[in-house]
């Protein structure tokens, strides 16, 4: 009983204090649905960069592409960023291309613990084959632009602090596997 009651391990997640947890990763890689769970379990805020952004702008992603083209959308993801440096305990889903600007890098990093939903290529196309909202897929061969894109995002993604595998898991799957990397990391540091 005492033994089990040694072993537990301490978690900072479940001591208030301030820490963001910010899902990155491309496009239906399942960073809104794993955040929202991840940000239930942890009593944590969640934020949903694309549908803040709908939301101050009071029309779609898809809206703002078509009118006012990427640039514009790139330069509201950074306005957005630069707010939320100011939030705590909170859980952040961001859109698949966030990282493609250095200054939304460095932003990323201030403002949280970077986690990338990694989902093999193939399972990608596959979920995204039918997408009817997403504007940088209307495009004749979605496959190959998204082949195109993960090639050259991968190393983007990739400079997060932890990586987890997204492919053929629920949300509460990964989610709770966010959960036992960064308390163990947590553990491994201070004990
Ligand atoms: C984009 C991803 C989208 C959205 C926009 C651009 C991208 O978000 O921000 O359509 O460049 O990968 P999701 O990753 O949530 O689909």
């Amino acid at each position: 009983m005492g033994l089990g009651k040694l072993s537990r391990k301490p978690c900072f997640l479940t001591i208030k204090q301030k820490m963001n947890i910010i899902l990155i990763g491309f496009m239906g890689s399942g960073k809104s649905s794993t955040g929202r769970k991840l940000a239930k379990l942890l009593e944590y805020s969640f934020v949903d960069t694309d549908s803040a952004i709908e939301e101050d702008q009071g029309c779609s992603v898809a809206e703002i592409f078509k009118y006012g083209g990427e640039e514009c959308f790139r330069k509201m993801e950074t306005r957005l960023l630069q707010k939320l440096k100011n939030v705590e305990n909170s859980v952040i889903a961001t859109g698949g291309g966030i990282v493609l600007r250095e200054q939304n890098q460095r932003l990323l990093q201030e403002i949280g613990k970077r986690v990338y939903l990694n989902v093999p290529q193939e399972e990608l196309q596959q979920r995204l084959k039918n997408d009817r909202n997403r504007p940088l897929l209307k495009k004749k061969d979605p496959e190959t632009v998204v082949q195109k894109m993960m090639k050259e995002r991968v190393l983007l993604y990739e400079q997060a602090e932890y990586i987890v595998d997204a492919g053929q898991r629920s949300p509460q799957k990964i989610a709770s596997e966010i959960i036992n990397k960064l308390c163990n990391e947590d553990y491994d540091n201070n004990f």
